[in-house]
């Protein structure tokens, strides 16, 4: 690994292919991280205070996802919501207030569910470490097990994150709609200190899971003055999406809707293969592979899913350090209501 880098600053060297140069940025965002999460998040944070905790996060996580194959999906997004909303301070776990709504009452709040799996390892956390364990720290490594045990890879999780007191529903329009284009949705996540190379990683979080119609379907009909139909989607994909997706209201059930990936239950690189094809499901998708800033990236991982999965690894340590809280919060005792 040392030895790439050293290869990477050494004047007079070869052009490097694509892979190693995406390698290398990812050993610098690893050392980097090292160095600035030194002083507050940490692998070994609840070795002593609360040795079992991954062990009672993964079984709880993986009976979950057992009973209820939407569980990994759901799970993910949240962590996502979380991190991009005043930091990785489970906020999006509050529930609202007689005077206050919350995160998860927002507008765009379909499909944020299963929260009571995080419930259930805080409950089980609570007998074993009581008061030890932070929501937020329990979101993050759930996060991380439900992309495992989907078949993608698995790391350490950095601990320590405190808790924040604070949900909003209004905060909710600071999340990246789908309509985004590359340039927002750029600059959306570099205002989170996350660069492009991590806006590509991490929206293959969408190889997981499923959308309502209400959130692609701007794309099927009278898309613009030009055309009907988004030209950058498949033909024969947007007729199937059609289907799924009926005009008429009263033809579509709640639950209308479609997968994000072909393989919506496995954690693989078919997401950039898909886009490629023109079926990524979002605009804000097929946006990655339009631009010349992302498309690159979108063809590395289509062609390499274990370079994908080591720059997935490195992305979502770096969407887990986003605004953590590391003195001002609080470690909650049920991750619904503050103390
Ligand atoms: C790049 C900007 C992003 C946009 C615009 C976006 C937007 C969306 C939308 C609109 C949905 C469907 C909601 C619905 O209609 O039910 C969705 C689902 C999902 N998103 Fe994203 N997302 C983004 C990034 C991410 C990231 C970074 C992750 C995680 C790493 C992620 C993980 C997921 C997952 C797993 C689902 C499926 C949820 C389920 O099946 O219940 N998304 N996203
Ligand atoms: C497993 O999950 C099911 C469904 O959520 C739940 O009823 C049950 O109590 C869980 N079992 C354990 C051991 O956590
Ligand atoms: C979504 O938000 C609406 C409006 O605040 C609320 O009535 C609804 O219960 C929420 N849905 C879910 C699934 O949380
Ligand atoms: C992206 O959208 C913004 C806001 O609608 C617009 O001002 C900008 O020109 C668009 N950029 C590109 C590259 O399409």
């Amino acid at each position: 690994m040392f030895l790439s880098v050293v290869s990477l600053i050494r004047p007079n060297m070869a052009p490097l292919p694509l892979k190693n140069l995406l390698l290398c940025t990812t050993i610098f965002a690893f050392l980097a991280l090292a160095l600035l999460s030194q002083a507050e998040l940490d692998v070994h944070h609840y070795d002593h205070t609360c040795p079992q905790l991954e062990k009672i996060i993964k079984d709880t996580v993986l009976n979950a996802s057992q009973h209820d194959p939407k569980v990994p999906a759901r799970i993910l997004r949240m962590f996502f919501h979380d991190c991009f909303i005043r930091g990785c301070d489970a906020s999006v776990l509050l529930d609202s207030t007689p005077t206050s709504k919350a995160e998860k009452d927002g507008p765009p709040n379909i499909s944020v569910r299963s929260f009571y799996v995080i419930d259930e390892a805080k409950a089980k956390l609570e007998k074993a470490c009581p008061h030890i364990v932070s929501c937020a720290d329990i979101l993050a490594i759930a996060a991380r097990d439900v992309v495992t045990l989907s078949g993608g890879p698995s790391w350490e999780v950095l601990k320590g994150r405190k808790d924040g007191r604070v949900s909003k529903a209004s905060d909710t329009r600071n999340l990246p709609p789908p309509t985004s284009n590359v340039s927002q949705l750029i600059q959306s996540f570099a205002s989170r200190g996350l660069d492009v190379k991590d806006l590509v990683t991490l929206s293959g979080g969408h190889t997981l899971g499923f959308s309502h119609c209400s959130s692609f379907e701007a794309r099927l009909r009278n898309f613009n003055l030009l055309h009907d139909v988004d030209p950058s989607l498949d033909s024969k994909f947007a007729q199937d999406l059609k289907q799924k997706c009926p005009e008429k209201p009263s033809f579509r059930g709640h639950n209308a809707g479609h997968f994000l990936d072909s393989t919506a239950s496995a954690f693989d690189n078919d997401y950039y293969k898909r886009l490629l094809a023109g079926k990524g499901l979002f605009i804000s998708d097929q946006a990655i592979v339009g631009d010349y800033r992302t498309r690159w990236i979108v063809e590395a991982f289509a062609k390499d899913q274990s370079l994908f999965f080591n720059e997935f690894i490195a992305s979502m340590l770096k969407l887990g350090n986003v605004g953590v809280l590391s003195h001002n919060g609080e470690v909650r005792r049920d991750c619904r209501v503050v103390n």
